[in-house]
């Protein structure tokens, strides 16, 4: 990581735990200072702590991304800062149901956080980066991104637009020297996934360790617009196929529903 591309402040949206809080720690051993957010205080306060430890300034905001507000709060504390890299990390499936007979509200807050939150973030720190040549944004994807799936099928697709949506910003901000990345994830050992129930101890189940794919996704920065990390590109490849999609989602389907906790 060069401080001088992408420092001396880094944003990292969903910087407290699992793999945001990896990419905390990484980035304040490259001596690149950090704004952290993220809804609840105690990890927060932890990993803000543990890399102020390290020598970098940190600055903390408690905010759930989803509030109107949001963006103005987080201009309150960074508009004087040289903001050189912007990390959307915050981006798990807020709400797993059937399509059908879902609550829209909370199906709208899916969308909210992984498109709306992210593109407004992204328009606001990428206008600076642009001005200034130089910077870094990488926004957080994940295989469901390639792929429908039953009781994921919003996040599905809030994942694809993203992956859809760098390449298009990787390509807008390439002559500015702003390198734009989606770092496409697999199954990834996170307090949010075990939260959530997820079965990660399936036979033959590639399961990430969050260091490491933050490691990846930084070390790539410049090699966008996607990298898939974690060692699913096969994974990935397959997914993206355009033959036969009947019999690829509902293998991917069957394979899920083992993963997925019981309804
Ligand atoms: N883990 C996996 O298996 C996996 C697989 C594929 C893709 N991904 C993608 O990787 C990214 C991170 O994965 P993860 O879910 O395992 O999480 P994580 O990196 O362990 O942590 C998520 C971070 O986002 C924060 N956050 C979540 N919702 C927020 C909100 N509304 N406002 C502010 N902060 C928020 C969390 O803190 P608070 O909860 O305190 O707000 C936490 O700091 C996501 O984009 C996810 O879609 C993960």
């Amino acid at each position: 990581m060069d401080k001088d591309v992408y420092g001396p402040w880094a944003v990292v949206a969903g910087g407290s735990e699992g793999v945001g809080a990896s990419f905390a720690h990484q980035l304040a051993d490259a001596g690149i200072n950090l704004v952290l957010i993220a809804r609840k205080a105690g990890p927060l306060e932890r990993t803000s702590a543990d890399v102020r430890a390290k020598g970098v300034e940190v600055r903390t905001l408690q905010l759930d991304l989803l509030d109107p507000g949001a963006l103005k709060t987080i201009r309150a504390v960074t508009d004087g800062l040289e903001v050189g890299l912007l990390i959307f990390n915050a981006g798990a499936n807020t709400y797993g149901h059937e399509f059908v007979g879902s609550e829209l509200d909370r199906v709208q807050g899916v969308i909210d956080l992984n498109i709306t939150a992210q593109l407004a973030l992204t328009h606001h720190f990428g206008e600076a980066m642009k001005e200034r040549g130089r910077g870094g944004i990488m926004l957080v994807g994940s295989l469901a991104g390639y792929m429908g799936q039953a009781r994921l099928s919003i996040y599905s697709a809030v994942k694809a637009f993203s992956r859809v949506f760098v390449e298009g910003l990787w390509l807008e901000l390439a002559p500015y020297e702003v390198h734009v990345l989606e770092l496409v994830l697999g199954v990834t050992r996170t307090p949010a996934m075990e939260r959530a129930g997820l079965r990660m101890d399936i036979p033959g189940l590639n399961v990430a360790d969050p260091d490491d794919v933050a490691r990846e996704g930084l070390e790539h920065l410049a090699d966008g617009p996607l990298w898939v990390a974690g060692g699913n590109l096969a994974t990935a490849e397959k997914r993206a196929a355009v033959r036969d999609r009947a019999g690829l989602v509902r293998g991917a389907h069957e394979a899920s529903q083992r993963l997925l906790p019981k309804e």
